[in-house]
């Protein structure tokens, strides 16, 4: 399963970077916000960034609803670098943009699926990405894993070649759940990623191996 982080904070593309297991990025206009990533120029510098510093699929949001105005800027994003990906709204008009983008070669990462039949859609329309956002959907209370499992089995049974990118991930039990039920990625913070790493037995092993490597030699 692929390793994306979702985030626009460079300080941290870089730390998970430098684990050396990360696949891309996502962002989106609220991360991008919480940086302070303002203004047309600086919002694709700043992408332009984040290429400099993952090599892989780097998703960039559009902020368009409607079709042309995603054409236009997807296509500027597009242009920016090779591993910019359009992510692209699950609307109507959104629907319309990643069959353009599909037709001119251009990845897509269809945003804000909830449902199978959104990324069903998505898929026919020829995204590269769906990305359901599981933690959301935990969050009232429906259970986000089942999300992924259905739409697993429903890009199986048809060869969708369209990627499952699990997205809203919070937590180590989220990717390792991912990782069972064939999500193709998953994205989420760096604190996720990180709590992969976390055991007890881990950190207790380790305390002993030292201290008995200490006591035989000083
Ligand atoms: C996906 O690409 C989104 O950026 C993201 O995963 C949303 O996650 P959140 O629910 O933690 O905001």
């Amino acid at each position: 399963m692929k390793f994306f982080i979702d985030t626009a904070n460079l300080e941290e593309i870089t730390e998970a970077n430098a684990l050396g297991v990360l696949d891309g990025v996502t962002t989106n206009p609220s991360l991008m916000a919480k940086e302070g990533i303002s203004g047309a120029e600086n919002v694709l510098n700043h992408y332009k960034a984040i290429c400099g510093i993952v090599d892989g699929p780097i998703s960039a949001e559009v902020i368009s609803t409607d079709f042309e105005g995603m054409i236009r800027e997807g296509e500027v994003l597009a242009a920016l670098h090779e591993n910019i990906v359009v992510k692209i709204p699950m609307i109507k008009d959104g629907v319309k943009a990643i069959r353009y983008f599909s037709s001119k070669g251009i990845k897509t990462n269809c945003t804000l699926i909830f449902s199978a039949g959104q990324a069903l859609l998505a898929a026919k329309a020829g995204a590269t990405y769906v990305s359901p956002f599981i933690g959301r959907l935990d969050d009232i209370s429906v259970d986000g894993l089942e999300l992924i499992k259905q739409i697993r089995l429903i890009f199986d049974n048809y060869g969708y070649e369209t990627q499952i990118l699990a997205a809203s991930v919070r937590h180590a039990m989220h990717i390792i759940k991912c990782a069972e039920l064939g999500s193709d990625v998953m994205t989420g913070p760096l604190s996720a990623m990180l709590s992969l790493l976390n055991h007890p037995l881990t950190d207790s092993g380790l305390a002993k191996f030292l201290a008995d490597h200490k006591k035989v030699n000083g």
